[in-house]
Formats: structure tokens, C-alpha cells, sequence
């Protein structure tokens, strides 16, 4: 028996983390080193098969400009699933990410799967949050947490995939 499943995603995260970078990477494999800043936000769909089961993404992919901060709950209020991306070479772009992640918790669906994405983990030379930090705190807020390169695509098949089968399970 084949099983389809529709799953909304959202990508939250402070600007220039790479969340439409991930998206790109995931839905086209296709990485641009000139992204142009999201706008509002963007709309992708893209499936995984796993096992009998096809999870359909619908994908939301906001905006990290502060100016479009009253426009996410709309995107993540009825999410099935929420990426919170930072940069590993960004220590605020962390700070702001656990901001993203108290919010979800207090506004969103207690039911949203949530992870987290260090993105850019190409870029170890530049690195200012350091896996264990972001691992401790993703284990004390039931995330679950990888870090992803939308450049090389270290991950970022696997983070949906894991999101994807988590649905599945839930
Ligand atoms: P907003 O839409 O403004 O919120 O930003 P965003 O989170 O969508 O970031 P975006 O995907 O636009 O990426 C910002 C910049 O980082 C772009 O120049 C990307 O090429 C670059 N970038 C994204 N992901 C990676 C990565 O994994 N490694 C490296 N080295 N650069 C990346
Ligand atoms: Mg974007």
C-alpha cells in the first residue's frame, strides 16, 4: 500500500543563516553563493519517500529580516515540522535561533516537530558555536539538531528525512 502524506514545514532563522539556501539545496540540489535575501517568504514542495509512505512537503521558507517578523505565524501556526536554522559562524544568529525555538513553544503547536540546523558547517575555520553547545541545548529542548552545509549538502537531505520519518511516527 502506498501512503501519501502531506506535511507543512516552515524554515525559521535570523537572516543570511542559509534557510533558502537549505531549501534550494533540497528541493533543486543547487547551491548559488549570491542568494538573494527572502522576501516575505518563499513557497517550495518537495517529497521523501520512506518505506510505503510518500511525506509531501509543502514548504514555507520565511523571511529573516526583522521587519518581517509579524508575517511568521502564519507560517508556522498548523506546521507539522519547523527547521530553526543559525550559522555556525554566528554566534548571534544561535542566540537568535533559540529566540525562534521559545516563540514556537509559546505560540506554535505543541505537536510541531522541531529541528535544528547549524548551517554552514563548510565554513570551520569561521566557527564561533560549537557543536557541543548547540547539541546540549537542542537535547534540552527536544530538538533534533545536525549541523548542515546547503553548499556541500552535507545533511541536508538527511535533516528533512529525519523530520520526514519523525512524521511519519508521530
Ligand atoms: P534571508 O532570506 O534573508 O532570511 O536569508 P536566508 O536564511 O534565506 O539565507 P540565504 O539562503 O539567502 O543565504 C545567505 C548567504 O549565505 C548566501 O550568500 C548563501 O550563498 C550563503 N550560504 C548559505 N548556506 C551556506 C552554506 O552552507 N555554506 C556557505 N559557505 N555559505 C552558505
Ligand atoms: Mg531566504
Amino acid at each position: 500500500v502506498n501512503k501519501i502524506k502531506n506535511a507543512k514545514l516552515v524554515l525559521l532563522g535570523d537572516v543570511g543563516t542559509g534557510k533558502s539556501s537549505l531549501v534550494l539545496r533540497f528541493v533543486k540540489d543547487q547551491f548559488v553563493e549570491f542568494q538573494e535575501s527572502t522576501i516575505g517568504a518563499a513557497f517550495f514542495s518537495q517529497t521523501v519517500v520512506i518505506d510505503d509512505t510518500t511525506v509531501k512537503f509543502d514548504i514555507w521558507d520565511t523571511a529573516g529580516q526583522e521587519r518581517y517578523h509579524s508575517l511568521a505565524p502564519m507560517y508556522y501556526r498548523g506546521a507539522a515540522a519547523a527547521i530553526v536554522v543559525y550559522d555556525i559562524t554566528l554566534q548571534a544568529s544561535f542566540a537568535r535561533a533559540k529566540k525562534w525555538v521559545q516563540e514556537l513553544q509559546a505560540q506554535g503547536n505543541a505537536n510541531t516537530i522541531m529541528a535544528l540546523a547549524g548551517n554552514k558547517a563548510d565554513l570551520l575555520d569561521a566557527r564561533q558555536v560549537e557543536i557541543e553547545e548547540a547539541k546540549k541545548y537542542a537535547e534540552e529542548n527536544a530538538l533534533f539538531f545536525m549541523e548542515t552545509s546547503a553548499k556541500t549538502a552535507a545533511n541536508v537531505k538527511d535533516i528533512f528525512t529525519e523530520l520526514a520519518k519523525r512524521l511519519i511516527e508521530a
